[in-house]
């Protein structure tokens, strides 16, 4: 337990927010490399209709689809009318998303790229979601990237998240000081995961006009920010 405990602080001594970052994201790559064909099903959950839902009632038209993996919530809006961007930062997820799009006949524009790099102009979209993607960064990567989607959104856009309830494995990882966890374990080996608070979400938010937080299926918490 001692050596445990001793390993633990040593690693969370010498971490830089920049490495795990790029870690997090080479285990990304990895997985997504082992996918081969798009498992192309909806996932079962209870809240997903709500998304379109809240894009409508707000006349949102142009959807971004933030860190969108495989591209099941970009094809489900684009099901439904929206203009959808995909952005992921792993290839392989990214193609498995456009052979998807493609069999249904859907135009939907996805890109490869890592999010603290994205170069959309400022106010370029109604309507941003992040399902279950801001629980793989740390929290001052996380006020970053709400930063960010503040500034991509129009003046009357709205930001839909889902932050799900995640932690305490399995496998094993190293906790860092703001309480993410690093993946250690060959499976996951690289993974971050946090669980967002209701306070850390009402902070991480706070620059927005209005923000709504609802508790969804299984205890995850959605939130709904207003520009
Ligand atoms: C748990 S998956 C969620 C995927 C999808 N939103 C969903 O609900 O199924 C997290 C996604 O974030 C992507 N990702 C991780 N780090 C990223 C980064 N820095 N930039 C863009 N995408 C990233 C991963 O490749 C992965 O597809």
């Amino acid at each position: 337990m001692e050596n445990t405990r001793q390993e633990t602080d040593k690693e969370t001594q010498n971490y830089s927010e920049k490495s795990v970052y790029d870690q997090n994201i080479i285990f990304w790559e990895n997985a997504w490399n082992m996918v081969k064909s798009p498992y192309t099903q909806l996932p079962n959950l209870g809240y997903l209709p709500r998304i379109p839902e809240i894009f409508s009632t707000q006349g949102a038209r142009k959807i971004l689809d933030f860190g969108c993996g495989s591209g099941w919530l970009s094809v489900y809006l684009a099901r439904q009318g929206f203009e959808v961007i995909g952005v992921d930062v792993a290839a392989q997820a990214i193609k498995l998303a456009e052979t998807w799009a493609l069999q249904e006949d859907l135009k939907i524009a996805f890109d490869v790229s890592d999010i603290a790099s994205l170069t959309y102009a400022d106010a370029s979209f109604d309507g941003i979601v992040a399902n279950s993607i801001f629980e793989h960064f740390t929290l001052s990567q996380a006020e970053s990237m709400t930063r960010k989607v503040h500034d991509m959104l129009t003046p009357d856009g709205v930001f839909v998240g889902c932050f799900d309830k995640v932690g305490g494995g399995p496998g094993e990882y190293y906790t860092l000081p703001d309480g993410t966890h690093v993946y250690t374990d060959k499976a996951r080996k690289g993974m971050l995961l946090r669980r967002f608070s209701k306070n850390e979400l009402t902070e991480l938010f706070a620059h927005f006009a209005t923000v709504e937080m609802l508790t969804v299926d299984n205890e995850s918490l959605m939130v709904i920010a207003r520009k």
